[in-house]
């Protein structure tokens, strides 16, 4: 590996700070003399610290036994999401269910046992990717999280793949693919393609427990899922 010199490690810090900011919604800049002054008034000048280096046990750390909505009341435990740090795919599902909520593990019910299939399908295996949620707590009766909830959840998430940097990023279901894209299109019509989020290429694809009721989809997600293989090849 070639040493790096001061600038590249300048411009990498500037790359991190600026995917960190993006990551945490920000999406544009207001740079005026009046705009910084009046931040200043505030005693909001100074961006939080750029989290250079961290690491996914610090996001975690960050994370704590989070009430930053309402999610929070009825769960059980926090499902912030397993596998390896630096995993080529990471696969991102909607929220917890009742067994991910009672183990605080991701995709371990009924729809991630189909999840294990098409990852040894793959020809990888649980250990090799990431799996996370849009949300990481279970939302009451597992209906959809709110805007509000994915709003307060996702820069989490964000930073995370931000760490792990994955080569592709397989969305699972609608509220992921839709929470990551930032789109009203529905799956059917983002499914089958790439889209670029953060720099990483995203597959969405139709949800496992989608797959359960309506088996006969499966043929899509499998084309889906070679596209990643060739991508990942
Ligand atoms: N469905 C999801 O979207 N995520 C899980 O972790 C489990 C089921």
């Amino acid at each position: 590996m070639t040493a790096q010199t001061p600038l590249t490690q300048l411009i990498q810090h500037i790359c991190n700070t600026l995917d960190y900011l993006k990551a945490s919604g920000c999406t544009g800049f207001d740079c005026s003399r009046q705009g910084l002054d009046s931040l200043a008034r505030l005693g909001v000048a100074q961006p939080a610290p750029p989290p250079v280096g961290e690491s996914l046990s610090d996001i975690r750390n960050d994370l704590g036994d989070c009430t930053r909505c309402p999610l929070s009341r009825g769960r059980t435990r926090i499902v912030f999401g397993e596998g390896a740090e630096h995993a080529r795919l990471a696969f991102v599902g909607e929220g917890p269910g009742f067994e991910e909520d009672r183990s605080g593990r991701p995709f371990v019910g009924a729809a991630g046992a189909l999840l294990d299939k098409i990852i040894i399908a793959m020809g990888l295996t649980r250990e090799t990717v990431y799996i996370g949620n849009i949300v990481k707590c279970r939302p009451p009766g597992n209906r959809n999280p709110t805007p509000e909830e994915i709003a307060t959840c996702l820069p989490f998430l964000k930073r995370q793949l931000a760490v792990i940097r994955p080569r592709v990023i397989c969305a699972l279901g609608s509220v992921a693919a839709r929470s990551l894209l930032e789109t009203k299109t529905p799956i059917s019509r983002l499914r089958g393609r790439f889209h670029e989020v953060m720099g990483v290429a995203v597959m969405p694809t139709f949800h496992p427990a989608f797959l359960l009721r309506n088996p006969e989809r499966k043929r899509d997600v499998w084309n889906d899922m070679q596209l990643v293989m060739k991508r990942l090849a």
